[in-house]
């Protein structure tokens, strides 16, 4: 296999770059969009080069090509910080891995997230939504969203949808927690090897007694008949959490702010409760929160667009600039709760595309739901241009959100 061309062309931006507004896209990023053809040059944090794919067209042929590799051990698998080499020898759950040893390990998990089972716990969530706004609400003004809601709801949802014991919650809150707001490779590694001990002795636990939740079905299901092993369940929990938890998070906190500095379409949506599903698909579009998740490395040479994709080359489907592409979205650098925005790429596209979609829509149309009801005076406590917004290298989002009402 050819190696990752190690010198760029001079001509090949860096990427990715940090966003300098919560929804707008980098300058660097419309350039790329701009710039003839969808497929692109770029140098990474170690000088290597890889492809960004920025047409919405070639994104989906893309992602939808047997020849693109997922597997984080492969040498070329773009890498876009140093935290990310840190796991590059670690066994990958199945999210870092490819067709025929994916699927058996990615369909024990789906039955968990069918419209059905993730509408049947939407009381549930809304209950979780609405302890949460009660004691922010109580507390008073001003609060930061991110500890009060945005990270707590999908931490709690993940907690009962895995089966994890209620005695058990705030450990396991404080763990995820520690784990995706981790400033550094260390602190990452401590919280997850704290989860990971965690849930490896909840699952002993579970296969001795009393089981519930998605974990239950999985050691009831595949474990117990010698399908996969311990530590496959332990890795598949663990992603389910992080999978889960930060985007779901990111999503809630850059879509209240959104929403906060779009007024007019704050006052349709306030109007008229039936566009939330809408509204949130839009959000979804529009803030392409985890387009730094869909990175693969080419297992033979790929013919596209014009350009050759040498095997062994890193590849990155840009979401947020693919979202923008005004051949699919008309006017797409505009935020408009009314279109359809269905195709965006926000959930990734093929095989690997999100597992946790269905939940992830319903407990964003249950929070924005919540906020519009119970807080029709929120705003940002804080001019936007103060928020710090995470690097370019992460999901994005924002660690801390003043708002008041
Ligand atoms: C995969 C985004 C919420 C579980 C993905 C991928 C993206 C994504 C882009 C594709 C990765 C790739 O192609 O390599 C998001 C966003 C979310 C969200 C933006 C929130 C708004 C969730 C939730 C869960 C979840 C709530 C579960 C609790 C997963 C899993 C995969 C995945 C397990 C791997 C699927 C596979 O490899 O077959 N997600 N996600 N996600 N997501 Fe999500």
């Amino acid at each position: 296999m050819n190696e990752t061309v190690a010198a760029p062309p001079a001509h090949a931006p860096s990427y990715p770059a940090d966003r300098t507004c919560p929804y707008a896209l980098p300058e660097s990023y419309d350039r790329l969009r701009r710039a003839p053809g969808s497929i692109h040059r770029v140098t990474l944090y170690n000088d290597r080069t890889a492809w960004v794919v920025t047409g919405h067209e070639t994104a989906r042929r893309l992602l939808a090509d047997p020849r693109l590799s997922s597997d984080r051990r492969t040498e070329g698998f773009p890498r876009l910080s140093p935290r990310a080499e840190a796991t590059r020898d670690r066994r990958p759950p199945f999210v870092g891995m490819d067709p025929p040893e994916h699927g058996p390990l990615r369909r024990m998990t789906t039955g968990g997230f069918t419209v059905r089972r993730v509408d049947a716990m939407r009381t549930e969530i809304e209950q979780i939504v609405h302890g949460l706004l009660d004691t922010m609400i109580a507390a008073g003004p001003p609060a930061d969203l991110v500890t009060r809601l945005s990270l707590p709801v999908p931490s709690m949802v993940i907690c009962r949808l895995l089966g994890v014991p209620y005695a058990d919650h705030d450990f396991f809150q404080d763990a995820s927690s520690r784990l995706v707001r981790a400033a550094s490779a260390e602190q990452a590694r401590a919280a997850g090897d704290d989860l990971e001990r965690y849930l490896d002795g909840l699952v002993r636990q579970m296969e001795g007694g009393q089981r519930s939740g998605l974990l239950g079905t999985i050691i009831g299901e595949q474990l117990e008949k010698g399908m996969i092993d311990r530590e496959e369940v332990v890795l598949t929990a663990l992603l389910l959490l992080v999978a889960g938890h930060e985007t779901t998070a990111s999503m809630t906190s850059l879509g209240v702010i959104t929403l906060l500095e779009h007024p007019e379409q704050l006052a349709r949506l306030r109007s008229d409760r039936s566009l939330v599903p809408g509204a949130v698909e839009e959000l979804l579009r529009y803030l392409a929160i985890a387009d730094v998740a869909t990175g693969r490395v080419a297992t033979a040479d790929i013919e596209i667009d014009g350009e050759l994709v040498r095997a062994g080359e890193s590849v990155i489907v840009a979401g947020s600039i693919a979202n923008r592409d005004g051949a699919v979205f008309a006017d797409p650098d505009t935020f408009d709760i009314q279109r359809n925005a269905r195709g965006h790429l926000s959930f990734g596209y093929g095989v690997h595309q999100c597992v946790g979609q269905n939940l992830a829509r319903v407990e964003l149309e249950v929070v924005f739901t919540a906020l519009l009801d119970r807080l029709p005076t929120l705003r940002l406590a804080v001019p936007v241009d103060q928020l710090s917004l995470r690097p370019g290298t992460t999901t994005q989002g924002v660690d801390e959100l003043p708002v008041t009402w």
